[in-house]
């Protein structure tokens, strides 16, 4: 089934489609990821990292949830909602996550903005964990840092593609640990 989690139309069709076939939902992975890329927009007038790795599967997760729920009910199976989040958390903006200029092209940083929308990814599993405790709901949810893999999500990191490779060899040493963890991403 077609899915684009940067569009919430895309999104929202997806959950109806699926809502339409009448299957159960135990296990939900929210896996797909961009990382580093330039500044754009989604359709919906978001920037693209915060829409793709956090909105989509926070809506998608959203629209999925009741099914799930019922799932779990009916089935009396533990449901697991699993976030792929990264240690790249930790290279989100100084603020954390900034809400009031997620948008703004002005003060954009390539990995702070993927390490913002991980670090969404984190905050959202540890609210549905809470919210599912306090409802009595036989569903688990939790985060995760898969390691560090190299995959396509490297295409935009200018390290990966060779361009600052020298620099890193010729870094001092803490930025040396930080350029490394990069890796981890
Ligand atoms: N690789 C690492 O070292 C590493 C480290 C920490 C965390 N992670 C996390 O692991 C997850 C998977 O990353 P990966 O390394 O496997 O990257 P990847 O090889 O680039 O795979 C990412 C997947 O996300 C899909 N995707 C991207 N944008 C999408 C969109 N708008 N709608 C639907 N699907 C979309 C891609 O689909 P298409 O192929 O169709 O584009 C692809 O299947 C990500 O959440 C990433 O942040 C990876």
């Amino acid at each position: 089934m077609e899915l684009d989690l940067s569009s919430m139309a895309s999104v929202r069709r997806f959950a109806a489609d699926f809502a339409a076939k009448g299957l159960p939902l135990n296990i939900l992975v929210n896996n797909a990821g961009v990382m580093a890329t330039p500044f754009s927009l989604s359709e919906d007038g978001i920037e693209m990292q915060f829409a793709t790795n956090h909105v989509g599967h926070f809506l998608l997760t959203h629209l999925l949830l009741e099914t799930m729920k019922k799932t779990a009910r009916e089935s009396n199976v533990e449901g697991r909602i699993v976030n792929v989040s990264s240690a790249a958390h930790k290279f989100t903006y100084q603020e954390g996550i900034r809400f009031d200029k997620i948008n703004d092209e002005t003060e954009y940083g390539s990995i702070g903005a993927y390490g913002q929308s991980k670090l969404a990814n984190i905050l959202h599993a540890n609210e549905l964990a809470r919210r599912f405790k306090e409802e009595g709901v036989n569903i688990t949810a939790n985060s995760l840092h898969p390691g560090g893999i190299i995959t396509n999500l490297l295409r935009h990191h200018s390290i990966i593609d060779g361009k600052y490779t020298s620099q890193i060899f010729n870094a001092p040493d803490f930025l040396k640990e930080r350029l490394d963890s990069c890796f981890l991403l």
